[in-house]
């Protein structure tokens, strides 16, 4: 198993999140974060004050997946986050020991992802 974690642009989110729909994986975290790559800051100017933005506003995607599924995954991300301006983002892809449905006490890669009988039921 592995966790896919991308840092995006907001509006690459829905197009992505359609695209792991359609391709069964419905299940993935997300969260609002601040963040810096390489450039380190952005400056701007208001009215007359030099402002320099240290932390840019980005969309977390956390998604754990059985370890064939990362290219799916990886792939549909870099597609729909990349403009080619800088800031588009990264993908890390990190090991994942084990995981647990708590409703059931399942394990392992059973609880990851679609389930034919809770496609419409509440998350
Ligand atoms: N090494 C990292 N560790 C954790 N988060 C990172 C890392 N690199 C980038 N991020 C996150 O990704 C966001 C976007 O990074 P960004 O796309 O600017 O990377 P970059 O390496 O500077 O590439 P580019 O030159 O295309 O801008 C950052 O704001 C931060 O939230
Ligand atoms: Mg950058």
């Amino acid at each position: 198993m592995k966790m896919v974690v991308a840092y995006i642009r907001h509006e690459a989110f829905e197009p992505i999140r359609m695209e792991l729909l359609g391709l069964g994986f419905p299940s993935l975290s997300i969260t609002e974060v601040k963040g810096s790559g390489r450039q380190k800051g952005i400056t701007e100017h208001y009215r007359g004050a030099e402002i320099t933005n240290y932390l840019r506003p980005k969309v977390k995607i956390e998604c754990v997946v059985e370890t064939k599924d990362v290219p799916a995954i990886v792939d549909t991300i870099l597609r729909h986050a990349r403009t080619g301006s800088i800031g588009d983002g990264k993908v890390f892809v990190l090991p994942v020991e084990e995981a647990y449905r708590i409703r059931t006490g399942e394990s392992g890669e059973e609880t990851l992802q679609a389930h034919p009988d809770t496609s419409n039921a509440p998350a």
